[in-house]
């Protein structure tokens, strides 16, 4: 007998609206993501800036809606002046997050007019580990006055006539790190962001800051790095940070597959200790999450960046990836949504050639990854009101994460669409029949129901191998009054629409 399943929702039960910035993305000066990912000027789809057109398609077609800019890392040693300006006078540095040449052809302003072309809004990271509280806010200042100041007025000078208007600011990156440039305990970085932040915030009240949380759930330092970065924080910030990256280990496929669960756990602990923080202050203010790093990254594949021969937009962390790692990554999206309460934002890392959905070559082509499908299905049709979807799943025991449930689901009411999304992840490598109870919505029609299956092909390197690994019609669902039933294949993420009347 297969395994059963059941998924219960009600359009009363809400969870809390989906925020569209959840489908976000990240660009950093980091290997060929800038140079020769989004930026080509001798290109021939580049436009007369040199924005690589085929890129830009991409990441409207990937409905990517907010991007993250200029690290991670890189942004640790990064002085946003080298960006601006005439590009002929712009200073090549050494880039010692990536020991890398950065020659400064693209900075800040380019960076808001590629956002433009793309349709996305900007994200952007302020040096804490180099530099401190005046240089970020000298770039509040620059990016978002009208004019009438000198680094308004330089913006206005630099062709950027209208202010840049940017709502999202990151307080430094990884601050909790070893390998970040200007590391910090969680006191000394606490008070760093809230002093940033004060100062951010003098220029520009209405900016949302981003405090740096922990960089993994497994460093020493996590829970405690969260509470005491807050404890001096909380009244200065929006937003705290999760990155969390997965990789498959010693074969251990099972694990892999149930990455999502432990990505949750995650986020509920880092919500819980925000919480603690607000209790201790008698504070009903939610700090909200922005996990401004996710993926799955072959990350004990990467030799480290202290090994690296100095060079200009270097390959570095290219992973190639499978339909698994596009299951795994789907699930993660999938969990993303489902705690649309407490996330606000959301930046897969990253958006081109760096463990990105989309790569390039040099003069050539762009192409989509195995990840690019699932992450463009969810931005197109996981939008509205995310449900508390009810599950009632078999349990899997897995090596790494210990028991967890077979499935993971997230539901969607799309209102505008008139659809209810389901989004549901079998992490079982035996098939699960599920019924998907829609109490309290009439008139319930199938509009489209696809699939993705993991597979044992390894690494997808070519866009036909891609293709091939595409997700395909999911057949056999059963609509029936007040419930519908589905079998989900082994292995599998698949996302049904729904059409429904509450
Ligand atoms: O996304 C790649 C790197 O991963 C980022 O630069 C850093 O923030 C993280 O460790």
């Amino acid at each position: 007998m297969t395994a059963q399943a059941r998924i219960t929702l009600h359009p009363a039960f809400e969870v809390g609206a989906v925020d569209p910035r959840l489908f976000g993305s990240f660009v950093e000066h980091l290997g060929r993501a800038v140079y020769t990912g989004i930026f080509e000027p001798d290109h021939p789809t580049a436009d007369a800036e040199g924005w690589r057109g085929d890129v830009v398609a991409l990441t409207r077609e990937l409905g990517t809606t907010v991007v993250r800019y200029p690290g991670g890392n890189f942004v640790s040693n990064y002085r946003w002046e080298d960006g601006v300006g005439p590009r002929e006078e712009r200073p090549t540095r050494v880039d010692l997050a990536w020991r890398s040449i950065e020659p400064n052809t693209v900075g800040t302003d380019d960076f808001v007019r590629w956002c433009a072309l793309a349709g996305v809004e900007p994200m952007i990271a302020v040096n804490l580990g180099t530099r401190g509280a005046a240089e970020a806010a000298d770039l509040v200042e620059y990016c978002n006055i009208e004019g009438g100041t000198t680094l308004s007025d330089r913006r206005r000078a630099n062709g950027a006539e209208q202010p840049h208007g940017i709502r999202l600011w990151c307080l430094g990156n990884e601050m909790d790190g070893p390998w970040q440039i200007g590391h910090r305990s969680a006191a000394e970085y606490g008070a760093l962001a809230s002093q940033a932040a004060q100062a951010m915030r003098r220029v520009d009240p209405s900016i949302e800051l981003v405090a740096c949380g922990s960089s993994a759930r497994d460093m020493a330092t996590f829970g405690e790095w969260e509470r005491v970065v807050l404890e001096h924080a909380f009244d200065d910030v929006d937003y705290i940070s999760v990155h969390a990256y997965y990789q498959e280990r010693e074969g251990d496929r099972a694990s892999f597959l149930a990455s999502g669960a432990a990505f949750e756990a995650f986020l509920h602990e880092v919500i819980a200790t925000a919480d603690a923080v607000a209790a201790r202050r008698h504070s009903t203010k939610r700090i909200r999450l922005s996990v401004d790093e996710w993926n799955v990254w072959y990350i004990d594949d990467f030799a480290g960046e202290t090994n690296l021969e100095l060079r200009e937009r270097p390959r570095l962390i290219e992973d190639v990836y499978s339909a698994l790692d596009a299951v795994v990554v789907a699930d993660l999206l999938t969990t993303l949504v489902r705690n649309a309460d407490r996330v606000g934002v959301a930046c897969l890392a990253q958006l081109v050639n760096v463990i990105a959905p989309i790569m390039t070559e040099p003069g050539g082509e762009a192409w989509r990854q195995t990840t690019f499908a699932p992450i463009a299905l969810l931005a197109r049709h996981a939008r509205g009101t995310a449900l508390d979807a009810r599950l009632d799943s078999p349990r899997l025991t897995t090596a790494r994460h210990d028991e967890v449930d077979a499935l993971s689901a997230a539901v969607v009411w799309n209102t505008e669409a008139g659809e209810l999304v389901l989004a549901v992840t079998n992490r079982a490598a035996e098939p699960v029949t599920t019924a998907l109870d829609h109490l309290g919505f009439t008139h319930v029609g199938l509009v489209e129901a696809l699939t993705l299956r993991a597979d044992h092909h390894g690494p997808r390197r070519t866009p036909a191998e891609v293709a091939e690994a595409a997700p395909v019609r999911l057949d056999g669902i059963v609509v029936g009054e007040g419930s519908t039933a589905l079998t989900l294949p082994p292995e599998s993420w698949s996302l049904v629409r729904l059409s429904a009347r509450a």
